[in-house]
């Protein structure tokens, strides 16, 4: 299975008079013409996907995402408003419509996607409280051989001196771990947040962080390279060839 995942790309509302609000749009608008040329199954948003969790901006984001060929599903970062990431995707019949938690199951592709939302409103830290905790091992227990790949906004791992003490709780982030090292079907968790580029393995799976693709707050990646080419990742995951990512850098002309 090919899985494209974008993350971070904090767009601003389309009337702000400011470089970046141009900058952002365009980086995802060039990554999103790049993705529907490698035909992915699926496209995986690991939240910040605006700046302020504002109803204009998400209207913006959807203007840039109605390109998009293939599946999108979205997890909430710290950035966004949960209330207003459901107004705008309201279509999105996979988002739960009610409920404290934008988190869900996908059982449409051959791996099984499981969205978790490590957000609470005003914090900026990651969140894995007791309830998505019973929940997860609920979904996960659910079926205990169906290969499957999560998704959340923090990484519940500390990253060098860029990230440590990500979660409210450092108790949160060890739950995470303990719930996801009792089901070895989890093949891997891809995360956003910290707009830096990191493979590690943690809980008995692999884990990715991908840089943001907004260029202007992207960190870790050689700028003397590419400081203009939004990058975002592309992930095969297959039983003969485990769990291989790519970062596309995206060219100016795609
Ligand atoms: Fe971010």
């Amino acid at each position: 299975m090919l899985i494209a995942q974008i993350s971070d790309t904090h767009i601003l509302a389309r009337a702000l008079d400011h470089p970046a609000a141009k900058l952002r749009a365009d980086c995802l608008r060039r990554c999103i013409a790049d993705i529907n040329q490698q035909r992915p199954d699926a496209v995986i948003f690991t939240g910040d996907t605006v700046q302020h969790g504002q109803p204009e901006e998400y209207a913006r984001l959807r203007e840039l995402l109605a390109p998009l060929d293939a599946p999108l599903y979205l997890v909430s970062g710290n950035r966004d408003d949960n209330g207003a990431l459901r107004s705008a995707f309201g279509d999105h019949s996979n988002l739960p419509g009610n409920g404290d938690f934008l988190h869900y199951v996908v059982e449409d592709h051959e791996l099984r996607l499981v969205a978790i939302d490590s957000t609470s409103p005003g914090e900026r830290k990651g969140v894995f409280c007791p309830a998505r905790q019973a929940w997860l091992d609920a979904v996960l227990s659910d079926q205990p051989d169906r290969p499957t790949l999560l998704f959340i906004h923090h990484p519940p791992f500390d990253v060098g001196d860029h990230y440590v003490g990500g979660y409210r709780r450092p108790e949160e982030a060890a739950a995470l771990a303990d719930v996801v090292s009792r089901h070895p079907q989890v093949r891997g968790l891809l995360c956003g947040h910290v707009h830096w580029p990191v493979e590690r393995q943690w809980a008995g799976t692999e884990a990715r962080i991908m840089p943001s693709v907004a260029v202007d707050l992207r960190k870790g990646v050689d700028e003397t390279e590419a400081r203009e080419r939004p990058i975002y990742m592309l992930h095969r995951l297959s039983e003969e060839t485990g769990f291989v990512s790519q970062a596309r850098r995206v060219d100016a002309e795609a």
